[in-house]
């Protein structure tokens, strides 16, 4: 994504790592930032290390504009990394598009990745890539926000794990 627009960043670290009173430990949420001064600069919330965080925007306006200037937040990094790279270290890749397969029917594996557009979409060059990597799933014909998207895969996954 182009720099810019935090605030998409932030709703979609809300919508992926937040439940009420708690946090998905076993989430890593990231966001490659295409925006100057040298992109592409991989954003990374690691659950699993997150520390000091509230829900609210101000928090993490704070916090992104700290890594972002080189200093520390316990769990939430920047690395020099593009999205081509990091598909690649990935097994179970799932790029979101609206004309994919239904997520209901497929089968998500372990540790599954999924892709998303921000609010202009994936890069052609990017969603090509990603395909030879893995396919594309659909949440249905309707077009939502990402952090929507987001919001209902963890639903979706809650359901399975709930089911299993
Ligand atoms: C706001 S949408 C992007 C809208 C943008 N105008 C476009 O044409 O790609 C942000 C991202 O959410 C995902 N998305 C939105 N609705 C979806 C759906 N029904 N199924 C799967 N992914 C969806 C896609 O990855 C999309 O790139």
């Amino acid at each position: 994504m182009e720099a810019g627009r935090l605030d998409v960043v932030y709703q979609g670290i809300l919508m992926s790592l937040f439940m009420s009173h708690a946090i998905r430990r076993d989430v890593i949420f990231h966001a490659v930032l295409g925006g100057p001064p040298e992109p592409p600069v991989e954003l990374v919330v690691d659950g699993s290390m997150l520390r000091d965080v509230r829900t609210d925007e101000r928090t993490w306006e704070d916090i992104l504009r700290k890594v972002l200037s080189g200093r520390r937040h316990p769990g939430v990094y920047v690395q020099k990394k593009s999205l081509q790279e990091l598909i690649k270290e990935k097994k179970s890749v799932f790029v979101l598009e609206e004309s994919g397969e239904n997520i209901k029917t497929i089968e998500l594996g372990e540790n599954p990745i999924f892709v998303l557009g921000d609010q202009i979409g994936l890069p052609k060059k990017d969603e090509e890539f990603a395909l030879r990597y893995g396919k594309k799933v659909s949440l249905g014909g309707r077009e939502y926000l990402a952090s929507a998207c987001i919001g209902i895969i963890n639903y979706i996954l809650d359901q399975r794990e709930l089911i299993l």
